[in-house]
């Protein structure tokens, strides 16, 4: 089999693995949603983006580790549930932080209800996760369940903080940001509750609080630095389609990728100085033609190179600490999907 014919076939196996979580976990986030008024301005906004087709990939990674460091599944699936329905609210705050125009394939919330019912929206969406929490927490006993209160409590504030810094990025202007302070930014807004946060609370649910969690974190981080990263360069390269985003629509926002602080470093003064001048304007100010023009100085200076092979090597050791992080885990269909997902977030398209 070919390289590429082996990369189509891993993708569609994780897929379809994937698509199997969604649909459970999208019928519980639905299930969870209050159904009193008012419906247009509340609580019909809330069910949008849970009902769009979204990866599942937090819930997929915390239901997988703990049933691989052996827990019951029915102790999982409302915690899963709960970090999926953050994610939500995060996204829906995210696109009004961003001033983004398209989410999983459709209009923001924002774009299309207006500023304040998604402000409303995303707050709503963040309190059932709470609840969905509190229930899914009632069945485990009173020290395994404040343990994973302060995991939840602990992500959602490394998350915040986070997307508050890369705000202040922006608000700043903030044009010397480093490899490692992206990888800092990152580790915060993306890492702490896409990867690092599942695998923990599921193996802690699973281990009844034994798993030893520090390979996790590593391997998480490392994981999670590559999801985020090739998230970057789909919004450069991939299809808008498949992808659910707008493409280009980082450059759109200022945001400081990977790619953008490389093409910084890299760039000769009059390019530097072009760069420089879009990202002082506003959204509003931005202009396609500038927008085009740094997407092209990406590839005249290796920016998307450079983005590749530093994502390559962060895969690798994500990779050389896998077994490490589940060396107390079970052998078995969980564990393969796991160690699956690793090449997976770094060849998808979606
Ligand atoms: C989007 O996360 C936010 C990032 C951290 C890149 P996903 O790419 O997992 O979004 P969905 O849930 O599949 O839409
Ligand atoms: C999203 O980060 C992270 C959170 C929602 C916490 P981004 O702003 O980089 O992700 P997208 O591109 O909007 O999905
Ligand atoms: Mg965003
Ligand atoms: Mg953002």
């Amino acid at each position: 089999m070919t390289d590429a014919a082996q990369r189509q076939d891993l993708i569609t196996e994780v897929e379809s693995r994937l698509r199997r979580v969604a649909r459970t976990v999208r019928r519980s986030m639905l299930d969870a949603m209050p159904d009193g008024e008012p419906v247009q301005w509340l609580y019909g906004p809330m069910r949008e983006y849970p009902s769009r087709p979204g990866k599942a990939l937090r819930p997929a990674l915390c239901l997988s580790a703990g049933r691989a460091f052996g827990g019951d599944p029915n102790d999982l699936l409302g915690i899963a549930v709960a970090i999926e329905l953050l994610h939500n609210a995060f996204l829906v705050h995210d696109d009004i932080a961003d001033g983004s125009e398209m989410r999983r394939g459709r209009p923001t919330l924002a774009a299309a209800h207006g500023m304040a019912a998604a402000l409303n929206a995303g707050d709503g969406l963040a309190i059932v996760a709470s609840q969905v929490l509190r229930r899914a927490t009632r069945r485990l006993d009173r020290d395994l369940a404040d343990l994973v209160w302060g995991e939840f409590d602990t992500m959602a504030l490394r998350t915040l903080e986070g997307q508050a810094t890369e705000v202040g990025w922006q608000l700043d202007n903030v044009e010397n940001v480093t490899p490692e302070d992206y990888l800092n930014l990152i580790m915060h807004k993306t890492c702490w509750y896409t990867t690092i946060h599942p695998l923990r609370v599921g193996a802690i649910v699973g281990s009844r609080g034994t798993a030893e969690l520090t390979g996790l974190v590593r391997f998480g981080f490392h994981f999670g630095a590559a999801f985020q990263i090739r998230d970057d360069l789909l919004n450069l390269l991939g299809d808008e389609h498949t992808y659910g985003k707008e493409i280009l629509g980082d450059l759109f926002e200022g945001k400081r990728t990977l790619p953008l602080v490389h093409l910084l470093s890299t760039a000769a003064d009059a390019d530097r100085e072009l760069v420089r001048d879009h990202l002082r304007r506003t959204r509003a100010q931005r202009s396609v033609e500038t927008v085009r023009t740094i997407r092209a100085l990406m590839d005249d200076y290796g920016s998307i190179t450079f983005t590749s092979e530093y994502a390559e090597g962060i895969l690798l050791v994500a990779e050389e600490y896998f077994e490490q992080a589940f060396a107390d885990a079970r052998p078995g269909s969980d564990l393969d999907f796991l160690r699956a997902l690793v090449p997976y977030v770094w060849a998808r398209w979606r």
